[in-house]
């Protein structure tokens, strides 16, 4: 009854042309573990939290195998994104993940936001601290003299 075609058994194979290869889900990597790997015999970047190990894409990388170098061991993500990578290397990227940053070690790469720049203003003003009492001083002063003479 069914016309299909004879020995379509291909159930499960979808999922894998999709994405190629997550066997780094569920590895977890320490900060101290991603800094050490900050030399040419391997080079480690995190880039969204997780760790591409870009060792063997040196030389090949179109960007330059400096950029990198000076990437390792350390959060790329920024310097990532501000290149607009093409979603063709978004895609190869996908190839180099060895695993995620642990979850204890994130907010350690976090950029400190901005908002502990609230210093003192005070000393804008300073000669107003004196200047004002100042004035008054003298004025009361001149109408103590002006009442007292009367
Ligand atoms: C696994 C990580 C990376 C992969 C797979 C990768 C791949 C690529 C590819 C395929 C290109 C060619 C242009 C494109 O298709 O967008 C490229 C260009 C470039 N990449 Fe990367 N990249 C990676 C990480 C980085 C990082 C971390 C930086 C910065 C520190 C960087 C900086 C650059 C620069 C400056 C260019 C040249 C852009 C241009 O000439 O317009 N890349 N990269």
């Amino acid at each position: 009854m069914c016309p299909g075609r004879p020995g379509s058994a291909e159930a499960g194979a979808m999922e894998e042309t999709e994405k190629p290869s997550e066997s780094w889900r569920g590895r977890y990597y320490r900060l101290e573990e991603l800094q050490q790997h900050n030399h040419s015999q391997s080079t480690w970047i995190l880039v969204h939290h997780r760790i591409y190990d870009v060792t063997k894409f040196l030389e090949e990388h179109p960007g330059g195998e400096e950029v990198l170098r000076e990437q390792g061991g350390g959060d790329a993500t920024e310097s990532f994104e501000d290149v607009g990578h093409s979603t063709d290397a978004r895609t190869l990227s996908e190839s180099f993940i060895i695993g995620e940053l642990h979850p204890d070690d994130r907010e350690k790469v976090q950029k400190p936001t901005d908002t502990l720049i609230t210093t003192v203003q005070s000393n804008s003003s300073s000669w107003t601290n004196w200047v004002i009492p100042a004035i008054a001083a003298l004025i009361v002063a001149l109408m103590y003299r002006f009442y007292s003479s009367e």
